[in-house]
Order: C-alpha cells, then structure tokens, then sequence
C-alpha cells in the first residue's frame, strides 16, 4: 500500500510554469550547454534559457510537431544537449499540436541519447476539437521528463502558481535553486487556487473556458477567412490561444507589425519566437483570448487591409 507522501518527492509546486524554465535550466544546466526546443518557441523560455548563456539549438517543426529527422540529427551533432525543450499542446505561438507517434518517438530519442525532455503544457486543458493526446510524462518509465504545469491560463494567470513533475534528483535541485529565487510560491495564491479546486466544479469550468475560446476562434477563422483573401494564410485552431499567420506578399514582417500598431492593432512578429532572431520569417501571431467578437473583427479587418497594400 502507498503512503501519503507517495509521489510529493516528485513534485514542485513553482510561481508559474516560467519558474520551472528557469529552475531546470539553473539547475541542470552549465553555460555553453545545449537546449533543443522547436522553432518558433515561446519567447518567454527562450529568453531564461538565453540567461544562462546556454546555446540554443531551434529544430523546425511540421503540422504535426518537432521534425523528428532534424530532431535526431541535432542529437547526433550538438554537444552537451541537456534537455529538449517542447510545448505539446496549441503550441505558443505556432498552435501546433504534436502527435502522439511523434510524442512516443522523442521520448525514444531521448532515452537513447539520454537526455531530458521538459515538457510545457499550459494549454493541454484548452482543446475545443477532437481528443486529449496523452503526455510524453505518462510514457516517461525512466525519468527522463520534467513535466510543467500551471493554473495560469485555466483560473488566473496573476496568481502565478504553476508546478513540475519530475525525478525525484532534479526535484532536489530544483527546490535548492528555487530557495535562492523566492523561498517558496506564495501561500494565500496557493490556498485560493487550492480553495478553487475544492470548491467548484473545474471540468465545468474548463468545459466553459473551452466554449468561450472557441466561440472566439471560430469567430476568428470566420473574419480571417472574410477579410485576408489569401494574402494571409493561417493555421487552423484547434484549442489553446494563438494563430500564427503568414503573410503571402512581399512586405516586411516589422513594417506590417508597425503599420499594425499604428492603427492599434497588436501582433507579435514571428521572429520574436525565433533561436536566431535576424532569421527571415513572413509570420506572425495573434491572439483571441481578451478581445471581444467585434474588437475580433475590427482588428482581422485592419490586418487584410494593410496585407492589401
Ligand atoms: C508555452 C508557455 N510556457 C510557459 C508560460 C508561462 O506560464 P506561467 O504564467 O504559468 O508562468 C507561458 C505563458 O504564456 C507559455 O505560453
């Protein structure tokens, strides 16, 4: 029979999922380390891995994730790689999905070169379509993934509690570094997140946060549809918060950013999301999660007019 602490040596709970980047990175990682993470990625890890001076290797992705060929060769060829760095779920920003055979074959990839997966999945709980595709961590018989998770984008992102899953080793580490960074994760942000989970039904609250973000979506694909005319393509949404779009004509991805914002309209330029920022990339990303249908509206309509420029 298990005891009560069965597992607790296994987790950490941390100020949001970006504590858990920087205390794997703090504390797994020397400078000049490798980290592979998919390419674009979220700026947000990047940047704390960048920190560290760690070299980052981006491997670029298909519809259904990482290229696992690209992935395997980055193994072969970097030297000290110590994690691979993935987003499963409506990734931030491509909102690609990884498949589960692509799932299976770096966990594969990761026991055969040993090294660490650390896998972020804050949007896994926003899927509007189709079935939940099990986590890398419920493959993990060898403990070569960390696991973070955070409330931020299903209760509040302002509370700032998110945790990981991991080995028990990289556990104690973690806790010994997170000492040095803020002791431990606010308690009453802790006890209204535990208050909430006890207390209200949160399969009906994520099932409503599922309505309310596809509602948007679709509204979303609908204005895109009306007012890009092909001159933006985008990848369809199946859950989470972002479309990365790419622009079909020749105008500079800073300038149409710019000539965006001037009309107060902000998107994030898809270089942002990229190892080596100087990279051309024609993408961009936005996001549904605050606006209203009509600010949905006006702000896709403002982004086919400057496309048509
Ligand atoms: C992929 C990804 N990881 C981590 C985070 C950070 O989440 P948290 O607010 O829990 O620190 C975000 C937030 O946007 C994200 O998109």
């Amino acid at each position: 029979m298990g005891s009560f602490n069965d597992g607790i040596d296994e987790l950490i709970i941390t100020s949001g999922a970006q504590q858990v980047m920087d205390l794997a990175a703090k504390s797994l990682c020397n400078e000049r380390d490798t980290v592979i993470c998919e390419s674009p990625s979220f700026i947000g890890s990047l940047n704390t891995f960048r920190s560290y001076n760690i070299n980052l290797c981006g491997v670029s992705m298909d519809n259904d994730g990482i290229n696992i060929d690209l992935l395997e060769k980055a193994l072969n060829t970097k030297k000290n790689v110590r994690f691979i760095y993935v987003i499963p779920n409506f990734q931030n920003p491509s909102g690609i999905t990884l498949s589960l055979k692509k799932r299976k074959a770096i966990y594969e990839l990761a026991v055969k070169y040993n090294v660490l997966i650390l896998e972020d999945n804050p949007y896994g709980d926003l899927r509007f379509y189709g079935e939940n595709i099990p986590n890398i961590k419920s493959f993990d018989k060898t403990g070569h993934v960390i696991y973070a998770g955070t409330f931020s984008k299903i209760i509040s992102p302002g509370l700032r509690v998110g945790f990981a899953i991991a080995p028990k080793d990289i556990i104690t580490k973690m806790v010994v570094c997170k000492q040095g960074q803020d002791v431990h994760t606010n308690v009453l942000a802790q006890l209204i997140i535990d208050n909430f989970l006890e207390k209200c039904d949160i399969k009906l609250h994520l099932s409503n946060l599922q309505k309310l973000y596809k509602e948007k979506a679709i509204y979303m694909e609908q204005f895109m549809e009306r007012y890009f005319n092909g001159n933006i393509t985008y990848n369809k949404i199946e859950g989470g918060l972002f479309v990365w779009c790419k622009i079909q004509i020749g105008i500079d991805i800073i300038d149409f950013c710019k000539a965006a914002l001037e009309k107060k309209v902000c998107i994030i330029p898809g270089n942002t999301f990229m190892v080596d920022e100087s990279e051309h990339t024609n993408a961009f990303r936005v996001t549904y999660s605050t606006p209203s249908k009509e600010q949905i509206e006006k702000g896709v309509k403002i982004l086919g007019e400057i496309a048509k420029i």
